[in-house]
């Protein structure tokens, strides 16, 4: 099903969420899954794609004819991205972590009763980066929002440089650590709604959306 209209593509998707150590034990993680990268990963290299998985912390299975690069933390992350000179298409599909400890401790922190207080640095913007290379790629990310999905998605797409966002709404049960999802992509000049599906398939609308832009 579906044609390997992706040959000769090279394609780099980041995938998962990233773990920002407190001491050697301990870390800050949040619930992404990382099915829907891991997802868009698999599509594109069935369609023929050259395809690089960047990926956090997960228990999912490297795709067939992927190749996957783990990493742990967000700086990782945004080295393994950095290492990769050219791609065609970039995919941040990774739940990157907003901020990481200052200064993780070099031994397990004592509890001692009384409050602890950690300072959190911000981390740096990975699709950013990737969006401000001057031979920039093909550049698709994601947007996962509690409320006015469409008003934000589309601010944010413009200010991180993105070609693509696919928005889609979160919270009770919604979007993270489940098999699928319903997104709303967002382009310049176009916009579509793809209703409730399992990540594979939502991956495939992905890819045909981005043949559809690059027609237009
Ligand atoms: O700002 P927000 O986290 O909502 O943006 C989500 C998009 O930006 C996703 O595509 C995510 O992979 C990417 N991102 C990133 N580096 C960060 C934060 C988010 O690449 N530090």
């Amino acid at each position: 099903e579906g044609g390997r209209d992706l040959v000769g593509q090279r394609v780099v998707v980041t995938a998962a969420g990233t773990r920002e150590p407190i001491d050697p034990v301990r870390f800050i993680a949040n619930r992404s899954s990382g099915r829907m990268g891991f997802a868009i990963a698999a599509e594109a290299a069935r369609r023929g794609a050259t395809v690089t998985l960047i990926a956090g912390p997960s228990t999912l299975a490297t795709p067939s004819g992927v190749t996957r690069v783990d990493v742990e933390t967000a700086a990782d992350m945004q080295a393994a991205v950095e290492a990769i000179e050219s791609m065609d298409i970039f995919v941040g599909a990774a739940a990157v972590a907003d901020y990481r400890v200052a200064a993780p401790a070099d031994h397990k922190l004592k509890k001692d009763g009384e409050p602890l207080r950690l300072e959190l640095v911000p981390n740096p913007d990975i699709i950013r980066g990737v969006a401000a290379r001057a031979d920039r790629p093909f550049v698709i990310g994601f947007a996962a929002e509690t409320e006015h999905v469409r008003e934000h998605a589309a601010t944010k797409r413009v200010a991180k440089g993105m070609d693509l966002i696919c928005a889609n709404e979160v919270g009770e049960g919604r979007g993270f650590d489940r098999p699928d999802n319903a997104l709303l992509l967002l382009w310049e000049g176009g916009e579509r709604d793809l209703a409730q599906a399992d990540k594979r398939h939502l991956a495939g609308e992905i890819f045909d959306t981005y043949h559809q832009i690059k027609q237009d």
